[in-house]
């Protein structure tokens, strides 16, 4: 892949998971990143790791003024933007029976507004200089069902068919802006891991996940990283409104 020197992109949920692996791999090829979180700890970590043309912001995803003021700064500090990672997300495992209003629009709100907040502003953003590319976490669980999950399902479902319609208004408007959703299956990340080693048998809980995915193994973060830098690339300049699954065969 090419460099990305003198492309700067924003990062929601930029310090932990796949987030920060893209980060990584993007700072590695020289882009510029605004890496966004409610962490601040992992934020400053990040940027004491990764060094120079880094900045950390905190943000909430699900207000829209916070997102105003992300873009704002990273236009101030790096000139232009070209593209976002939207990766800030949260899951929850509760039946449709004892899943709580609350708990739905709670993760409704930061899986599926927060991507439509970054998506928007994006768009708003990026049309004024000549484009770049939105890429949003959807998940397998937004291609498919899973029992215990339906707050997450219809979240990851929403931000599948919203990357769907940005991608053919930005196309119909020709900004050259792209859109597109990743889907995950399980990958080794905070959100994962932690719940392997707290549930009653951590050994058959992990042998259970991974014989789920045809390979054998779990994901891992650096993988979906490369992917997400890849959508960001000029290198991708024809998908859009496309669905890239990364679950080693889990839905093959
Ligand atoms: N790990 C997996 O197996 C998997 C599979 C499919 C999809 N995903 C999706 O990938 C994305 C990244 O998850 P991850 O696995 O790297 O988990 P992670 O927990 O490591 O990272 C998620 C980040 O989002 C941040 N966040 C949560 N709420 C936020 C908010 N309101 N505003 C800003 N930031 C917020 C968290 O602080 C955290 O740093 C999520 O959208 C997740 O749903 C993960």
């Amino acid at each position: 892949m090419s460099a990305l020197t003198n492309k700067t992109f924003i990062i929601s949920g930029g310090v932990s998971g796949i987030g920060a692996a893209t980060a990584r791999i993007a700072h590695g090829r020289g882009a510029n990143l605004v890496l966004t979180d409610l962490n601040e700890g992992a934020g400053a970590a990040i940027v004491k790791e990764l060094g120079e043309r880094v900045l950390f912001l905190r943000h909430d995803v699900t207000k829209e003024p916070e997102w105003i003021s992300v873009v704002a700064e990273t236009k101030s500090r790096f000139g232009k933007l070209d593209g976002i990672l939207n990766s800030a997300g949260v899951g929850r495992v509760a039946s449709v029976e004892d899943c709580t209003l609350e708990e739905f629009r709670f993760v409704n709100a930061v899986n599926a507004t927060g991507t439509f907040l970054g998506c928007k502003h994006g768009v708003l953003a990026m049309k004024e200089t000549g484009g770049g590319s939105l890429v949003n976490i959807s998940s397998v669980l937004g291609l498919r069902g899973m029992n215990g999950a339906p707050a997450y399902c219809a979240s990851k479902g929403s931000v599948r068919l919203l990357s769907k319609s940005v991608a053919m208004h930005c196309a119909a408007m020709r900004y050259n802006i792209r859109c597109n959703s990743v889907h995950p299956g399980w990958i080794e990340t905070p959100m994962v891991t932690p719940r392997i080693q707290q549930s009653a048998d951590p050994a058959e809980t992990r042998a259970r996940m991974e014989k789920m995915h045809p390979i054998g193994r779990l994901g891992r973060p650096e993988e979906i990283g490369a992917l997400c830098v890849f959508l960001l690339s000029d290198e991708a300049s024809l998908l859009t409104g496309a669905e890239f699954v990364g679950d080693g065969g889990l839905t093959a």
